[in-house]
């Protein structure tokens, strides 16, 4: 006869993969700040890599200065499947921080549907998440296992900002497009590690199989966006009411946008949770109905057309040099001078991480009544301004994210959809993230409404 008795709970609540890495080890100081605090559901914790005494030193660097709490090591090698479902069978939760995850996240996502398991990651790289979609999703529904990539700078603040932009157009005002602009601060010299700079490069070396997994697929449902498509703009623009030129930014957050956005047509009141009370169905809906799909757009802002001039050579420099084998491998040898210094081998120091910020601005135009986009193609005629504003974004920003988000995992399961792999916006939008946000240092405000002249086209 079976047994009715339910499986023991999995003994750690959350294994940070990759804690070794320069973001992991981030990450693992982070969520120490939460693990066993009398209001955190985060009780157990244990790393995996691939070295267990550069794991012990992670851990020893995170808790500096007080002594490192007893935290489970553990063995795992991305290349080693048994060494992954070994996790999975240990864990509810992986975070993982194991990149370029075009080269090493696949077997990490495998492993987690197959066990149905959880998993979060910290990826900017839409060619893997979209593939991890198209391979794993139906199974992940059938596991339980929830699948969420892009949980950290890349691309959560465009996420929310793009939804709290959107929430300040009160009915019968729509928005039209958002266009964001990011903008990075600092004291010091603004540096990254090279893990995020060999991820763009093979990124942008693979471009094209993006477009050839989108072709494979059936088409998504286009988000309805009132008003006509956004015009093409300039190259590079001056954004007088913020203070900044910009350039169009081919980064993740558009893309992982959009998809929640299909997402969200498809599912207008967002996606069911497991086993949601009635009282949280009717938050969920109530939140969904004030999201409004908007165009949406990311560029790099600099306060000189010096700073412009530099974020073209690098993205010409990639651009030109991620086709070729040797090109790839120039790169690659030398970051710094490829990237005009932005990225470096070693990562930025304490200090460097310490000093540096950012600043989102949500430039949103729409139009202050729905009823005047049936009197034929007008102009928006309003704009409404917001802004998401935080500290570093690679090294602090990312590993908020992705422990808040976990948190909301471990705590609020039962409001979150079974399983399948999704974008992190459709599946925390609706939850208290962006609260967790600004308790934490990652703040969202609205810096302005005004009219802007209206033309009949
Ligand atoms: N979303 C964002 O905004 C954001 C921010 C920061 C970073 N990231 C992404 O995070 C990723 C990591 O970046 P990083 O700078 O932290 O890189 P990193 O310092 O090179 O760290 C990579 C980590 O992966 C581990 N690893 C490599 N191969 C492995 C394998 N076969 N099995 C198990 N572990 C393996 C490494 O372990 P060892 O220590 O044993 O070598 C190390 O812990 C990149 O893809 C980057 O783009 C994203």
């Amino acid at each position: 006869m079976q047994s009715l008795e339910p499986p023991p709970p999995p003994p750690y609540d959350i294994i940070i993969l990759g804690a070794s890495g320069f973001t992991g080890k981030y990450v693992v100081r982070e969520a120490l700040k939460f693990l066993n605090s009398p209001s955190s559901s985060l009780k157990s914790l244990a790393l995996a890599g691939r070295d267990p005494s550069k794991l012990t030193r992670t851990l020893q660097w995170a808790a500096h200065p007080s002594q490192p709490p007893p935290i489970a090591i553990l063995t795992a090698d991305t290349s080693d499947p048994p060494s992954l479902h070994r996790l999975c069978s240990h864990t509810k939760l992986i975070l993982n921080c194991v990149g370029p995850f075009r080269l090493f996240g696949d077997p990490v996502v495998a492993a987690c549907v197959r066990s149905g398991c959880d998993y979060l990651d910290i990826s900017g790289e839409p060619e893997f998440m979209e593939r991890m979609e198209a391979k794993y999703h139906e199974q992940a529904v059938e596991t339980g296992s929830l699948v969420v990539s892009a949980c950290g700078f890349d691309s959560v603040p465009a996420e929310m900002g793009l939804m709290f932009n959107s929430r300040q157009w009160i009915a019968p005002a729509v928005p039209n497009r958002v266009e964001a602009y990011l903008s990075l601060e600092s004291d010091k010299r603004i540096v990254g590690n090279f893990g995020t700079y060999e991820s763009a490069v093979l990124g942008m070396a693979n471009a094209q199989k993006l477009q050839e997994l989108r072709r494979s697929r059936p088409k998504r449902a286009r988000p309805a966006i009132p008003g006509p498509p956004p015009p093409k703009g300039s190259i590079i623009e001056s954004q007088k009411k913020i203070g900044l030129w910009a350039v169009k930014l081919p980064s993740a957050d558009s893309i992982v946008v959009r998809r929640t956005l299909s997402i969200l047509r498809e599912n207008p009141h967002g996606l069911p949770g497991i086993n949601e009370s009635p009282e949280q169905i009717e938050k969920r809906e109530a939140f969904w109905s004030t999201v409004k799909p908007a165009h949406f757009g990311v560029k790099l802002g600099s306060k000189s057309l010096l700073g412009i001039f530099r974020f073209i050579t690098v993205g010409m420099f990639i651009g030109l040099f991620s086709g070729t084998t040797l090109g790839r491998w120039l790169l690659l040898k030398f970051p710094s001078v490829f990237s005009v210094g932005w990225f470096k081998k070693k990562g930025p120091s304490e200090e460097e991480v310490k000093s540096a910020s950012f600043k989102m601005w949500f430039v949103g135009h729409g139009f202050s009544d729905n009823s005047l986009l049936s009197r034929g193609n007008v102009k928006p005629d309003t704009e409404i301004i917001t802004r998401v504003t935080g500290p570093e974004i690679g090294y602090l920003t990312t590993p908020i994210i992705l422990v808040q988000c976990a948190l909301i995992v471990l705590c609020q399961r039962e409001n979150l959809p079974k399983g399948g792999v999704f974008p992190p916006g459709i599946v925390f939008g609706s939850t208290d993230l962006q609260q967790r946000l600004q308790e934490n240092g990652i703040s969202f405000d609205v810096v302005s409404r005004s009219a802007l002249p209206s033309y009949p086209v």
